[in-house]
């Protein structure tokens, strides 16, 4: 699905990813865990195409469609957009900007709503929204993108304890059907229980493969704190 080879990224003189060469198969549930700095989220971006990297090649298989869920969410919570409108900003790539809505969209997006547990919350104005609702909302979203490759950054900071376990059951739902997700996570325990496979990251690759070689004492232990 994806492969990094030799890739390094640096803001301005800083280095944030060095070397990094990983790959990724067609459905792979994989974490990417590391402490904070390690450069997990700029390897999401990388991989979302957002920043490109000055060394190292990355290829990513045809045609694949990418989700991005980035790690706060760069909506403005104060806009003046319903539940309904954000859903249907999945479906912007599918219709454009000014393409109608079909019937069968329409549907798609209660679908999606419903899926989530936020149906009856479509004229919900954003504001109106906790944390853990917003991120459900988020995840309604990429229902209807449904895209080959999800990309997700830290999608349980922040969010109560139900929320994680409805979304941990959808993130296991695309797995079955065949989606490839990378996501990134503090919790290890859920990552354990969770996720086949897991990149370690600190600025390189430390450890990446079956999650119970990788979560591993030697492999925590060469992190280095102060290093990053
Ligand atoms: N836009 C930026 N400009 C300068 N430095 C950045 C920028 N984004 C991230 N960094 C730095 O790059 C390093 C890696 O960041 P990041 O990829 O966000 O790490 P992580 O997600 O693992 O916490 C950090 O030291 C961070 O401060
Ligand atoms: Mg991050």
């Amino acid at each position: 699905m994806l492969e990094l080879s030799h890739v390094s990224y640096s803001y301005n003189e800083f280095k944030a990813l060095q070397d990094i060469s990983v790959s990724v198969l067609p459905q792979a549930l994989t974490a990417v865990i590391g402490p904070n700095g390690a450069g997990k989220s700029t390897l999401l971006k990388i991989i979302a195409n957002l920043i490109t990297p000055a060394k190292g090649k990355m290829k990513l298989a045809k045609n694949v469609k990418i989700a991005y869920l980035p790690q706060y969410s760069l909506l403005d919570r104060t806009f003046p957009l319903t539940v309904f409108d954000v859903v249907a900003m999945g479906l912007w790539q599918d219709i454009g900007i000014f393409g109608g809505l079909s019937k069968k969209k329409t549907e798609s997006i209660y679908f999606a709503l419903d899926a989530v547990g936020l149906n009856d919350f479509d004229s919900r104005s954003l504001s109106d929204l906790s944390g853990g609702q917003f991120q459900r909302l988020l995840f309604a979203r990429m229902i209807v993108q449904n895209a080959d490759l999800l990309l997700l950054d830290e999608p349980f900071a922040a969010v109560d304890e139900p929320t994680v376990k409805d979304l941990l059951k959808l993130i296991t739902m695309w797995h079955q059907q065949g989606k490839t997700i990378l996501a990134v996570m503090h919790n290890l325990k859920l990552v354990k229980n969770y996720f086949p496979t897991t990149i370690l990251l600190a600025k390189k690759i430390i450890s990446a493969g079956k999650t119970s070689d990788v979560i591993d004492p030697s492999n925590l232990a060469k992190i280095s704190f102060t290093e990053i």
